[in-house]
This record gives structure tokens, C-alpha cells and sequence, in this order.
């Protein structure tokens, strides 16, 4: 199968969007989904590969956004034009996207939510998106101004950026201008929002629809998760989250069941 076959991409691109963030584009005829990712070889820096996801596919490239964190993302950043990536791919379930994309109806609403380097993971949902016709409106909040990637440059245009301190559009969490937006909004059309982020950011949108905006609106959300990977394919049980399952809960792998989730079945 594709994705236990390590792949070899030449580098097109590897250039600084912010501070700490880079642009990674390689040659790849593969065919990615919005949701799904890669795994990137950093050995002999680290043991493990590391998971991306993917941001741009076009015809013959594809291209991730990523933070630098440590020394495999470090790894990545020092390569340059020329030289060649392994990686593995596509990887992630895209059942319940394809069930989101054909249950969508007319004149619904697509709401992307992303915290930090969470954002990497909403831009290709972005374009796929707003190539299906759909209103697509993005809110992408970073601790400061030198965090924050221009989203113009990946041609996001309909974005609300906020900044806790203020350096760059409205200053305060990512959620709280989310809120406001729901306080003005008056629309009856249905909302489907992809949220990516921090855990703790995840958890108080999951308190936020449920206490406030599940009464009023007709709202969806789902969730990019994030947790630590060793295999990508489901077997080492390494990336496990809780999800509720009817009065109790079980174990899903978000390499595997995810990343895709639906926000109101994680336990946090
Ligand atoms: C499905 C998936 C998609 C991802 N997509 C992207 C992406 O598009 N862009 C991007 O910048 N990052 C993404 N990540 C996170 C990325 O994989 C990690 O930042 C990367 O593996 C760090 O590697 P490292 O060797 O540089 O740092 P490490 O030495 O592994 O870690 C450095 C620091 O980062 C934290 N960290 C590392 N991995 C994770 C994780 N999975 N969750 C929470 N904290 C972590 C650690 O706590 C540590 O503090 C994704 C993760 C997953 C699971
Ligand atoms: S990384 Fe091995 S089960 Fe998910």
C-alpha cells in the first residue's frame, strides 16, 4: 500500500513565513485530501518521523507549513532547494471529511479556527472550501506579531487575526473574537467549524459551543487533534485519545480513527 512506502520529494522551497515558521515544498504527484498528512524522515536527528500536515497540493508539489520546536523540525529547516525529503503519505482517515463535505448544504457557513502553528492544518481546508463555492471565513490568533504568518501569501483573504498582546489585529485569545463574532452574527444558515490548536484551546471551545452557542446556532465542529507519533499507521497505540462511546468511552489513534474528530466526542 502507498502508505507504507516511504516516498523521496526534491525540495522546491523551504522559506521562513514568520519568526519560527517555515514553507516545505517538494515534488509529489501523490494526491492528499484536506485533514490528511505526512510523515517526515529527520533521521539521523531523530529516531521517529514526524507529522505534518498538509497545507498546498497542487498538480505535481505539496506543501506543509511548520513550526520550528525542536530538533526534528530544526532538521527540516536547514534543508534547502535541491535536496530530496522522505516522508510517508497519505496518512489519516478521511471518512468523516467526505461525510462533512456531502452532507453540506447550500448556503452553509465554514468556519476555520486556529491557534498557533494549528493553522498549518486549516489552510488547505481553506482553499478546498472556497473551490466548492462555500463561505469560508478563518479566525487565526498567535501570542504576538512575530508569530503571525501573512495568510495572504497562501491566498486566504477572509482571515480575523488576533494577538494576546495586541501587536497585531485584535488583541486578546483567538476564542474571545470568536465569541463576539457569534454576538453580531444573525444568520439562520448552519455552521461547520474545523478548529485546530492547543488542547486547552480545544477544550474551551468544546465549553463555549455547549453552554452558549449549541442554543442558538445550528453549529458542527470538528477537530484537528495533535499528539506525539511513533508508527502513523494505527498499530503502536503511541497517539491515543479519549472519545466518549455512548455511557462510557474508549481509545481512538489519531493517526489512524483522526485527526479529524468530531470536537463534542473528545474527552480533553
Ligand atoms: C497529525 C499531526 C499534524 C501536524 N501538523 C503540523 C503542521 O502542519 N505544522 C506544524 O508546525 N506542526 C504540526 N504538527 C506538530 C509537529 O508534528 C511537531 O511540532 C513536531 O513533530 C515536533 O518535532 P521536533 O523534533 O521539532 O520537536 P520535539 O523535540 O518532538 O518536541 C519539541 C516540543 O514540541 C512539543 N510537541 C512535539 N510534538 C507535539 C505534538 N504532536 N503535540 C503537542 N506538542 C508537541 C513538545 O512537547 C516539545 O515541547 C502536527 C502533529 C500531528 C500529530
Ligand atoms: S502513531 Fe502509532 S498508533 Fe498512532
Amino acid at each position: 500500500m502507498q502508505k507504507f512506502v516511504l516516498h523521496k520529494g526534491k525540495i522546491l522551497k523551504n522559506t521562513r513565513v514568520s519568526q519560527d515558521t517555515y514553507f516545505l515544498s517538494f515534488l509529489s504527484n501523490i494526491k492528499f485530501l484536506p485533514t490528511e498528512f505526512v510523515l517526515i524522515d529527520t533521521f539521523p536527528t531523530k529516531f521517529l518521523l514526524k507529522p505534518f500536515s498538509i497545507a498546498v497540493n497542487d498538480n505535481n508539489s505539496v506543501g506543509i507549513i511548520y513550526r520550528v520546536v525542536g530538533e526534528g523540525t530544526k532538521f527540516i529547516s536547514q534543508k534547502i532547494v535541491g535536496e530530496e525529503i522522505y516522508y510517508l503519505g497519505p496518512l489519516g482517515n478521511t471518512y468523516k471529511f467526505n461525510e462533512i463535505v456531502n452532507s453540506l448544504r447550500r448556503n452553509d457557513l465554514i468556519l476555520l479556527v486556529a491557534g498557533g502553528s494549528g493553522v498549518a492544518s486549516l489552510v488547505y481546508l481553506y482553499k478546498y472550501f472556497t473551490r466548492l463555492g462555500k463561505k469560508v471565513k478563518m479566525f487565526y490568533g498567535e501570542t504576538t506579531k512575530t508569530k503571525i504568518i501573512n495568510l495572504a501569501t497562501f491566498g486566504i483573504k477572509n482571515v480575523v487575526y488576533t494577538t494576546d498582546d495586541g501587536s497585531f489585529g485584535i488583541r486578546g485569545s483567538v476564542l474571545e473574537a470568536v465569541c463576539e463574532y457569534f454576538d453580531n452574527f444573525s444568520s439562520i444558515s448552519s455552521i461547520t467549524t474545523f478548529v485546530c490548536g492547543p488542547k486547552s484551546m480545544l477544550s474551551r471551545l468544546k465549553e463555549i459551543i455547549e453552554t452558549k452557542l449549541k442554543n442558538v446556532f445550528n453549529i458542527n465542529c470538528y477537530a484537528l487533534l495533535e499528539e506525539y507519533m511513533c508508527c502513523g499507521v494505527g498499530v503502536c497505540r503511541s497517539c491515543v485519545v479519549k472519545v466518549k462511546k455512548e455511557n462510557t468511552w474508549e481509545y481512538k489513534t489519531v493517526c489512524k480513527d483522526g485527526p479529524l474528530f468530531s470536537l463534542s466526542e473528545v474527552i480533553f
